[in-house]
């Protein structure tokens, strides 16, 4: 028996029975109604903006999946380069499709001199990293006039492969003026995070050791995609315009730029290094359930109602990143309070768990990463999911430019009094 729903309207006594498929009924059927009838959902909390077959998040019970594939399995096994082909294209490479992907990203790594001497150049010296990550990204767009033709897949390949290149350049770029350091210029022949790290770090030849290489391309993978998140909803409100793709994924990441998103991981650190010590930490909680102190950052998650899958695997990569770095001394501080506040019934009634900012930060911060580059960390791989929802939003027929309504509270017509008459 097929599930349907039916609304019936009070005022009129009209009545419409629309289906139910996979847990959604289309909105349509409000309008059916009734054309001046709206549904008033802040944030979107019950609103299904748009169908998608990226990535799967089951939050009540900690599953994400991109394109079908487990997060475990594709962190255990896979590479960022090979995540990135699945989320864009839907299936996994074969080995040729794989090494042509390979050669043609890191072709594409170098940046415009201009940009660097006469753009980064100008940033203030404090400026903050992602700050001017945000903005290169939307700089970078002025390169590449071809970006504007986005019914052209050819073109929209190219940018695609552009903006996956060229992320890491921007990061090491905005961290290497912030810190005084000359620029590096992307080696080639190393891998996506190899040379990503060596654009950060390097001094003499490359020296990175291969665990944190691997690590970086563990979080690269889990930073991914998380489906309708905020930065991917800007991606795709500012695409639905049919603005450039700089143009988008500079909003998505001044999206991912905010402490409740992506600058989440930032504020962990900032939190962990405040409370300064584990018997600290009973008198925080307080705090925090007491509404006077911040909320305990890197906990909580508009979906995830179980612990984030991507926790449990940073927690342990943060083990591994520790044998190369020695342990980052505020992890007993996230332990203790990870063991507080899941045996608190604050924090276990409002089903509030550590998200995927919990022990990030702790492993840059253990890799030499200061915590202004965190968020930008998270902006390289979310691209790709960003490009990857910003390729499905043109491509389905459905979608229409992005233009909500709203329910208006304010007062009713009044005449103007002129300013002599007031
Ligand atoms: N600490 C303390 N209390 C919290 C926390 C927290 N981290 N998160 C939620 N709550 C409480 C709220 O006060 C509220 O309690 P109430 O019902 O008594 O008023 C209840 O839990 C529900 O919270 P909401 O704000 O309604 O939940 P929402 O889904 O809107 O927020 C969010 C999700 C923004 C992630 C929130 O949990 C939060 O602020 N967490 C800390 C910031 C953070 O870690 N962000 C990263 C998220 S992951 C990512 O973006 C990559």
């Amino acid at each position: 028996m097929p599930e349907t729903i039916t609304i019936t309207d009070d005022r009129t006594g009209k009545q419409i029975t629309v289906p139910i498929t996979d847990g959604v009924f289309p909105a349509s059927a409000v309008r059916e109604l009734d054309p001046s009838l709206y549904i008033y959902d802040p944030a979107y909390m019950q609103t299904a903006a748009c169908k998608s077959s990226i990535t799967y998040l089951d939050g009540e019970n900690g599953i994400l999946r991109y394109r079908g594939y487990p997060i475990e399995q594709l962190a255990s096994k896979s590479t960022y380069l090979e995540v990135a082909y699945l989320l864009l294209n839907g299936e996994l490479p074969d080995a040729a499709q794989l090494a042509m992907w390979k050669h043609e990203v890191t072709n594409h790594t170098y940046i415009h001199e201009n940009m660097r001497k006469r753009f980064v150049d100008g940033f203030h010296y404090d400026a903050h990293p992602m700050g001017m990550f945000v903005s290169s990204l939307a700089a970078l767009g002025t390169f590449y006039n071809d970006a504007k033709d986005i019914d052209d897949k050819a073109s929209r390949d190219k940018q695609i492969l552009r903006l996956i290149a060229k992320t890491p350049t921007l990061a090491s770029m905005a961290y290497r003026f912030s810190a005084g350091l000359p620029f590096v210029y992307p080696d080639n022949d190393l891998s996506f995070p190899g040379n990503f790290l060596n654009m950060m770090w390097k001094i003499g030849e490359y020296n990175i050791d291969p665990r944190l290489e691997r690590a970086m391309d563990v979080l690269f993978i889990l930073h991914a995609d998380h489906e309708q998140n905020c930065g991917t909803t800007a991606m795709r409100v500012v695409g639905s315009s049919h603005a450039d793709p700089y143009t988008s994924a500079a909003a998505a990441a001044s999206a991912l730029y905010g402490p409740l998103h992506g600058g989440a991981n930032e504020a962990v650190v900032r939190m962990l290094t405040d409370i300064g010590h584990i018997d600290n930490v009973p008198a925080f909680i307080e705090e925090v359930k007491g509404g006077k102190g911040s909320r305990l950052m890197g906990f909580g998650h508009r979906v995830y109602k179980n612990y984030d899958p991507r926790a449990t695997i940073i927690k342990k990569t943060a083990y591994d990143v520790f044998e190369v770095t020695g342990k980052n001394p505020l992890l007993d501080i996230a332990l203790k309070l990870e063991e507080t506040a899941l045996s608190d019934p604050y924090f276990v009634d409002r089903k509030l768990y550590p998200n995927v900012d919990f022990y990030s930060g702790l492993i840059y911060q253990a890799m030499g990463f200061p915590v202004s580059m965190f968020t930008v960390l998270f902006a390289i791989p979310r691209t790709v999911g960003w490009l990857a929802h910003w390729q499905e939003l043109l491509a389905d027929k459905d979608q229409k430019i992005s233009r909500p309504r709203q329910w208006y509270t304010g007062v009713e017509a009044r005449d103007y009094i002129p300013m002599t008459s007031r």
